[in-house]
């Protein structure tokens, strides 16, 4: 396993087993892995004859007072849970290559995808994850890019990216990773404290419980809606950030629930941001 950090050389490398014939699997991250990064990287693993891990932290998606400087790094521990997922190059660029002086491009995608949910509570977000994904892939020239469901929107978004801009690279959404108990995997996690660890369990809860309401026939979003803003708002240091139900391929929110409804989570419990997301009904 090698690590690049100088952009150039990583496109000369990733040009050379391209030309070679190779094919090339990418997982873009913020590092700090867990199982749902590692999730993605096995799976690459068997897509690509060259897996690239990317780790960068990206402060054009952060928000005026979000948590940049605190965002957890920890570049040993990345590296050795790259080589257990038997990653064969990780980028691991530094701020000012990625933005140098003078940077003035950036790539957005325009509105319902952006403008709603994550994009209405963080509205630069999206911008920088476009900008900096739109960089990763013309600097990794992969064939596949993996992304995490756990950031739905965010996958949808740069789907609608890739095909608008005609990218060469088909972008493929995975699973969303959990604890034992039920709570989304995420490098954030380490922030809560065990009163917030246990109050964070209620999106798994609501969820699981807004499609147990659903298989028991309820159909209309507003009543499901309402049972589940009750349940986060009962958990004391828990503020909701949004909770919507939203076709699935669209993001605009439904009033009535079929197979392609997603219930999309937003809250903070104390200090940290968690999303959640799931489909409200199985899909046949
Ligand atoms: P990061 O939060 O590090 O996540 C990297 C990838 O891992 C994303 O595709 C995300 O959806 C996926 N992921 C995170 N938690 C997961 C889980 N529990 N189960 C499955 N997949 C999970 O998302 C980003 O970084 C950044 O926005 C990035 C795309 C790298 C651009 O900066």
């Amino acid at each position: 396993m090698q690590t690049i950090k100088d952009i150039k050389e990583m496109q000369a490398h990733c040009l050379a087993a391209r030309s070679a014939g190779q094919t090339i699997a990418f997982v873009p991250t913020m590092g700090y892995l867990h199982e749902g990064h590692m999730s993605l990287l096995h799976e690459g693993r068997k897509r690509g004859d060259l897996l690239v891990l990317s780790i960068f932290v990206n402060p054009t998606q952060f928000g005026q007072g979000e948590d940049l400087e605190r965002y957890p790094r920890d570049f040993n521990r990345d590296e050795t849970m790259a080589r257990e997922c038997d990653v064969d190059l990780i980028f691991y660029p530094d701020t000012a290559s990625i933005y140098p002086d003078g940077y003035a491009t950036y790539v957005t995608v325009e509105g319902p995808l952006t403008n709603t949910l994550e994009g209405a509570c963080r509205p630069t977000h999206f911008r920088g994850v476009t900008t900096v994904v739109t960089k990763l892939l013309t600097i990794v020239m992969p064939h596949v890019a993996l992304f995490g469901r756990k950031d739905f929107q965010q996958l949808a978004v740069i789907r609608r990216m890739a095909a608008d801009l005609n990218l060469p690279v088909e972008i493929l959404g995975m699973p969303i990773i959990r604890e034992s108990d039920g709570l989304a995997m995420s490098s954030r996690n380490v922030y809560l404290s065990a009163s917030e660890r246990q109050q964070a369990l209620s999106l798994v809860v609501s969820l699981n419980t807004a499609a147990s309401v659903v298989k028991a026939g309820e159909r209309a979003a507003s009543v499901v809606l309402a049972k589940t803003v009750n349940r986060l708002e009962s958990e004391p240091d828990l503020e909701v950030d949004y909770v919507k139900i939203c076709n699935a391929e669209t993001l605009e929110e439904v009033n009535e629930i079929d197979q392609e409804s997603v219930m999309l989570l937003a809250v903070k419990v104390g200090k940290t941001r968690l999303i959640d997301n799931g489909l409200l009904m199985e899909q046949t």
